[in-house]
């Protein structure tokens, strides 16, 4: 069940940012663990170089390369090395994402601008790149990565992130619609509140740096008591790359702990 021999997979943001599992880290080792040939891309080489380490570690490989993916050019090479290396191209990971906090009013336009680029451009820009090559080949996988951001108001003001993570669903959707004919499936992880790295982040620029206040405040969210982590996110994306999931296109798979389905606890 979900083996991927004979597959190339490219996880973009294939490195954490910090100690610990971040959803792109954790993804890029279980398709290496699946059979996959992982090429992992990240603009951090050093947070890269770790999940190298680890999937080396574990008796496979794992080819890293650097690419900001919010750059044509740059995705361009990094395709182009794609397919000299290993030949083909079978499963897209679109992996990197950040979030900054403000409303429309608090949130300048720049930082609304980069929010879209790296959130949902960049997804647009490996797509434009990969997506030749998967219809050429008549078969292709790619999973994005969104958010329940994307589809409700998570506790914290986060505007451009949430709009750009709703229009990555959509993309996804009406992309996969274009190339449903040709072989190629499109899909999204959405996942709700995990426990990654980037928690500590989130506690410096939503919660005045209390980390532990922040933790709380996102396991008392959710319906099964506790933040999910970076594995349940990469087990998700596993899925949906698959064969098993060769009937699965333009859709998502909610990742929350119940979250969306919940509408507050009674008072
Ligand atoms: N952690 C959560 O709670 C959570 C919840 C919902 C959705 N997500 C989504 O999951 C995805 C990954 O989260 P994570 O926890 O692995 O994040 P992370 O910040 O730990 O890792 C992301 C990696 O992407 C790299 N990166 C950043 N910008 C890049 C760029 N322009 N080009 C290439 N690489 C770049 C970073 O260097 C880092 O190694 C994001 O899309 C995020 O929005 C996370």
């Amino acid at each position: 069940m979900l083996r991927l021999d004979g597959k190339v997979a490219i996880v973009t943001g294939c490195g954490s940012f910090g100690d610990g599992w971040g959803n792109g880290k954790a993804t890029a080792v279980l398709l290496a663990r699946q059979g996959a040939t992982v090429y992992g891309v990240d603009v951090n080489m050093d947070a890269a170089a770790i999940t190298r380490t680890i999937v080396e570690a574990e008796g496979n490989s794992l080819h890293v390369g650097a690419c900001d993916v919010t750059d044509a050019t740059q995705i361009g090479a990094l395709v182009s090395d794609c397919l000299m290396r290993f030949g083909r191209l079978d499963i897209l990971i679109n992996n990197v994402g950040r979030s900054e906090p403000g409303d429309p009013e608090t949130m300048d336009e720049a930082t609304w601008r980069k929010q879209l680029d790296i959130n949902l451009t960049s997804a647009f820009l490996t797509s434009k790149a990969t997506l030749p090559v998967m219809a050429q080949q008549g078969t292709g996988a790619i999973v994005n990565i969104s958010s329940i951001a994307g589809m409700r108001w998570v506790g914290k003001d986060q505007i451009a992130y949430a709009a750009a993570k709703a229009g990555l669903v959509q993309f996804t959707k009406v992309t996969a619609v274009s190339y449903a004919a040709r072989g190629v499936r499109l899909n999204c992880v959405v996942p709700g509140l995990m426990m990654t790295p980037i928690v500590q982040r989130l506690a410096d620029k939503y919660n005045a740096g209390d980390y532990e206040g922040m933790v709380a405040k996102r396991n008392a969210q959710v319906p099964m008591g506790r933040m999910g982590d970076a594995w349940d996110v990469a087990h998700a994306a596993l899925f949906l790359a698959s064969d098993e999931a060769r009937y699965i296109t333009g859709t998502e798979l909610v990742v929350d702990g119940g979250i969306t389905a919940f509408t507050g606890w009674p008072g």
